[in-house]
This record gives structure tokens, C-alpha cells and sequence, in this order.
């Protein structure tokens, strides 16, 4: 597959599905929701993940045939490794923040050829921000270029973590706190990666990421010099869940070397 050829068609097509979506989604809003638990009573999924995760695979199968799908509430194919071209959908990101808020969420979609993210699209839909990339040209929200970050020292910027990672290492969000100028909950891995790609906030750390929350990001993230990886420093493992860290190069390094100094790591 030459992706090179096919950038323009493919980006036209998944924004227009992204749109379309982000429309279906909002006239939900007038209607009941039908909402079942997942894993526990803060993993939620409703009708309108489902459908909106049938509509992008609709979509794929009808323009792609042939390539793989991972969508998060199942209805893509049983991905058990990143040959070839897979697609990696979250259809809403931040459902607790849908169901509650009817904001703080996004539609994330990515695309990865042989393990390497070759194009990435967070989609913020109350904000109509639509972060995306292009592995090699840089990234965008909507039309406008995302210079390069700052790489400033850990103290100088807001520190995202995850709910999880608060309820279960509280310790770990202290430290980070008083090493940045504070700590902020979002309660989206799509937008707050996003934040850190657009410079307010310096890093983002989550407990226990699946692929379809890293997967766009990430491609997003290293357009502009981020650093995606896992709490650790390990590579990020798609197939798997991650406690993970995305942030500027330097504070990247000063948080890893405080968590493992701290043995949280
Ligand atoms: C969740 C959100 C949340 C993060 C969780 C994710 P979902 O995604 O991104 O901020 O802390 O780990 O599972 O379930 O709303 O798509
Ligand atoms: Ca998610
Ligand atoms: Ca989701």
C-alpha cells in the first residue's frame, strides 16, 4: 500500500464520516439514551457508541475492503497483531462525560500500516475542534498548522491525569503535582492528548489505556515532537492496555526519572 498516494482521498473521506457522525451523535441529545455497564458501573457504553462505531465500519468496508478494523465496542474484527492496514476507532471517547456532561468527548480514528501510525484524527465535537495528522506533515486543528511544542521543564506546565490513575495511585498524582504547576482531570485520553498537542497542558498521564485511546493521539502527538510512551518508558503496546504517558520530551524524561526515583514505575 502506497500510503503517500492514497493521504488526500483517505483524509477527505474520514473527516466527512467524522462529521457525520459528530451530527448523529448531537441529535441524541433530545432522545433517551439506552446505556449498559461494561467492565463496572464508570464503564459505560450507550446506543450511540454502538452506532456510530457501525457507521465508520460501514464506511471502511465499503471504501477499504480488505482492511482490518479494531473498533472498541467490538463489531470490527478480532485484531491479534498489527500486520497490514488496521484501522483503530474509539466512537466516542469519554462516554461518562457524553452521558453526563454532553460534552468533553471525541470521535478518535486512526490508521496504522505494519504497526506505524500513518494518520490520526481526535475529533472534539461540542468544542468543533478536529485535531488531525498525517504521519510526516505535521499536524492540524481543522485547518490550522500545530507548531512543533515548547519544550519546557515539567514545573512550567498543567499535568493531565487520568480518574483511574487518581482513584488508584494517589500518591503518583501528588508527586506530579507539586513537580508541574498542577493537575487537571478531563476525563477524555482523546482531548486531553490533545491539549498537550496544542501546548496547554505539558503531559498526560492514564492508568490502564486501550489501544482506540492511544492510537490517534499518538500519530497526532509525535507530529509536533511529543513523547508517547508507556508510564515506564516503554513503547506502547497496541494490541494491549497501557499505563501510559504522553508529554513534552523534557517532561517526559523529569516525570519518568520522579516515578521510577519514587518506585511508581
Ligand atoms: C475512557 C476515557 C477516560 C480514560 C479511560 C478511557 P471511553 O474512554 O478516555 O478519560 O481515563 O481509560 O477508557 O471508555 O470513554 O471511550
Ligand atoms: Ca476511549
Ligand atoms: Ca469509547
Amino acid at each position: 500500500m502506497n500510503f503517500l498516494n492514497q493521504f488526500i482521498e483517505r483524509d477527505q473521506l474520514i473527516k466527512e464520516w467524522i462529521y457525520d457522525a459528530a451530527k448523529t451523535i448531537k441529535t441524541s441529545f433530545n432522545v433517551e439514551l439506552d446505556i449498559q455497564q461494561k467492565s463496572n458501573r464508570n464503564d459505560l457504553v450507550t446506543n450511540m457508541d454502538k452506532a456510530i462505531e457501525k457507521l465508520f465500519i460501514e464506511k471502511i468496508q465499503q471504501y477499504f475492503p480488505g482492511e482490518r478494523i479494531l473498533g472498541e465496542e467490538g463489531f470490527g474484527d478480532d485484531v491479534q497483531n498489527l500486520d497490514g492496514v488496521v484501522w483503530i476507532i474509539d466512537p466516542i471517547d469519554g462516554t461518562l462525560n457524553f452521558i453526563k456532561q454532553q460534552s468533553d468527548f471525541a470521535i478518535m480514528v486512526a490508521i496504522y500500516e505494519n504497526g506505524k501510525g500513518q494518520m490520526g484524527y481526535i475529533y472534539d465535537v461540542m468544542q468543533d475542534k478536529l485535531y488531525s495528522a498525517q504521519k510526516g506533515s505535521g499536524a492540524y486543528c481543522n485547518q490550522t498548522l500545530i507548531p512543533v511544542v515548547d519544550d519546557k521543564p515539567l514545573k512550567e506546565g498543567l499535568v493531565a491525569i487520568s480518574s483511574a490513575l487518581m482513584s488508584k495511585e494517589e500518591g503518583l498524582a501528588r508527586i506530579v503535582g507539586r513537580a508541574s504547576s498542577g493537575v487537571r482531570l478531563i476525563g477524555s485520553a482523546g482531548i486531553e492528548t490533545a491539549h498537550v498537542v496544542s501546548g496547554r497542558l505539558i503531559g498526560y498521564l492514564a492508568a490502564s489505556l486501550a489501544p482506540w485511546d492511544i492510537a490517534a493521539g499518538k500519530v497526532i502527538a509525535e507530529e509536533v515532537g511529543l513523547v508517547y510512551t508507556k508510564l515506564n518508558g516503554d513503547s506502547i503496546d497496541l494490541l494491549k492496555k497501557n499505563a501510559s504517558l504522553v508529554a513534552a520530551p523534557l517532561a517526559h524524561k523529569e516525570i519518568i526519572s520522579l516515578l521510577s526515583a519514587e518506585n511508581k514505575v
